[in-house]
C-alpha cells in the first residue's frame, strides 16, 4: 500500500470516528453536507479555509464556488492543481447565511483539524484568512500583519495569506496571494 493509500484510509476511519462521536462535529442547522476536504491526502502543501459556503454545502467538497475558481486559478499560477494539494476548512458545515463562525465553534471544530494535519503531515501549512488561522494559533489575528510571515505549527512550516472572498473583494490584492501560493509552490520543493 502507498502511503497516499494509508493516509486516505485514516482520513476515511477519522471521518467516520468523528461523525460516530455525538458532539464531534459542529453541524449548523440548514446544513445539508460536512465538508471534510479533498485533495492528496499526503499532499506537501495542506490548505485550509474558513467553512463551507452554499455551493460547498450542496456539493460535499470545500472551494467549489466563486472563491474556489479563484483558488483554482492562483493553484495554477503557481504550477499547482487542486489534486497535488488538500484542501479543507477549520469549520466543516456551513454557518446559517454564510456567517463567520464564532471562536467557540472555531475552538469546537479545532481538534478534527489537528487530526487531519496529524495524519497529512504536510511540508506546509497555508491558511487562507483570518478564521483558520486565528483557530490554529488560539489568538486573534490581523491577516494584513501575519500574511507572508513564515512560522511554525506543531513543527509545521505555516504560511498564512488572504482567503479567496477576500480578494474577490479586493482584486487589488490578487497577485499577493498568488504570491504567496508560489512562495508556497517553492517552500515545498526547499523542505
Ligand atoms: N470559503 C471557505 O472558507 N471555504 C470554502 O470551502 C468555500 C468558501
Amino acid at each position: 500500500m502507498t502511503a497516499k493509500q494509508y493516509k486516505q484510509q485514516l482520513l476515511e476511519a477519522l471521518q467516520a470516528s468523528y461523525l460516530k462521536k455525538p458532539k464531534g462535529i459542529l453541524r449548523f442547522p440548514g446544513s445539508t453536507n460536512i465538508v471534510f476536504g479533498e485533495g492528496n491526502p499526503d499532499a506537501d502543501l495542506l490548505l485550509i479555509g474558513e467553512a463551507p459556503g452554499k455551493h460547498e454545502d450542496e456539493q460535499g467538497q470545500p472551494f467549489v464556488g466563486r472563491s474556489g475558481m479563484l483558488l483554482n486559478k492562483v493553484l495554477e499560477i503557481a504550477n499547482l492543481c487542486r489534486t497535488d494539494v488538500y484542501i479543507t476548512n477549520i469549520v466543516k458545515s456551513r454557518p446559517p447565511n454564510n456567517r463567520k463562525p464564532t471562536p467557540q465553534e472555531i475552538e469546537h471544530s479545532k481538534p478534527l483539524l489537528i487530526d487531519q494535519i496529524n495524519i497529512i503531515r504536510p511540508k506546509l501549512i497555508c491558511t487562507l484568512g483570518s478564521s483558520s488561522l486565528q483557530g490554529l494559533l488560539g489568538r486573534s489575528v490581523q491577516i494584513t500583519k501575519e500574511r507572508g510571515k513564515i512560522i511554525k505549527f506543531n513543527g509545521i512550516k505555516l504560511l498564512p495569506t488572504y482567503h479567496p472572498a477576500y480578494i474577490l473583494r479586493n482584486q487589488k490584492e490578487l497577485n499577493t496571494l498568488a504570491q504567496d501560493i508560489i512562495t508556497a509552490s517553492k517552500l515545498i520543493k526547499d523542505v
